[in-house]
């Protein structure tokens, strides 16, 4: 028998993600074999032929920086091999917020990642990237790429747990997220105004009186990273009284313990499975296998 034209390549952490993509999309599935040299330089093999296959490795790039590398050697190797396309399938792609020169010296990360893909990858599969300054993501990446976004597996996540719902966009970004999953969960949204001095401190402003009694207050955003940004409109909504309030979000990074931080706000929190953590509950998998399919 021929073998499958399509094979799901996991890395160690992305194989229970890998191997749902892997069976709701029809493509072999395979898993990377990454060992360390004594020097702890990394070693890597495919357990699988690649000739004449398109190659889906798939990984979320948060913790990134080992990860990249790993990532590299495999799109590489890939190509050596013979494979017929290599694509990257980032759930998660990283870097992409540092997208200019903030501080004199620098580095504008987003474009110096962006250029080592270039020359591995034949394609890129990613959700809900961060795209502020940069309009599309071929704006940076030459090869052929696909953004998909998680507003209706959100909304229909959410449409099923809240009560006379509300959504806020934290910022003017995050609007194009809130008013969609508003419009699906078939209520209002407003979008607030973010002032970021550093990443640690945020100043948020809900401008416009809102009654919230009896609203189930929804906050979307593409990242919760510090969570900052998320407990600022929490306590505002908590002083406009909403009954309760959900945090939800594309990728949760949760860094410096933000989901406890959240929780102890009395947020109830939730986040889409492109990054493994205790409340990615909402699954992005079945709409990324309609690309790899
Ligand atoms: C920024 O524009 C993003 O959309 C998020 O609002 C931001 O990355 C969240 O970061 P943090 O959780 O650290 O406030």
């Amino acid at each position: 028998m021929a073998p499958n034209k399509k094979v799901v390549v996991a890395f160690s952490e992305s194989r229970g993600f890998s191997k749902r993509l892997a069976d709701k999309s029809g493509a072999q599935y395979s898993c990377l074999e990454v060992e360390k040299f004594p020097d702890k330089e990394t070693k890597l093999r495919f357990r699988e032929g690649v000739a004449g296959r398109k190659v889906f490795l798939v990984r979320s790039l948060d913790n990134p920086d080992q990860k990249l590398i790993e990532v590299l050697l495999a799109a590489h190797t890939a190509r050596d091999l013979g494979a017929d396309k290599v694509v990257l399938v980032a759930p998660y792609l990283c870097y992409m917020r540092q997208d200019k020169r903030f501080r004199q010296g620098e580095a504008v990360s987003s474009r110096i990642i962006a250029k080592l893909f270039n020359g591995c990858l034949d394609g890129l599969v990613t959700v809900d990237p961060h795209l502020h300054r940069y309009k599309r993501l071929n704006d940076i990446f030459k090869m052929k790429t696909k953004r998909l976004t998680a507003v209706r597996p959100i909304a229909e996540f959410m449409r099923q747990r809240v009560r006379n719902p509300f959504v806020f966009g934290p910022d003017l970004e995050s609007f194009q997220w809130a008013k969609a999953v508003a419009s699906i969960m078939g209520c209002k949204a407003d979008v607030l105004r973010k002032q970021r001095y550093d990443s640690e401190s945020v100043r948020i402003e809900i401008k416009k009186k809102h009654e919230l009694k009896n609203k189930g207050v929804v906050i979307v955003d593409d990242v919760v990273s510090t969570g900052h940004t998320m407990m600022e409109v929490v306590k505002d909504a908590k002083r406009l009284g909403a009954r309760k309030i959900y945090c939800v979000c594309t990728h949760g990074i949760f860094a410096e313990n933000a989901l406890q931080k959240l929780r102890r706000l009395g947020a109830v929190v939730y986040a889409t499975n492109t990054i493994k953590n205790p409340v990615s509950r909402i699954d992005v998998t079945r709409m990324i296998s309609r690309e790899i399919r």
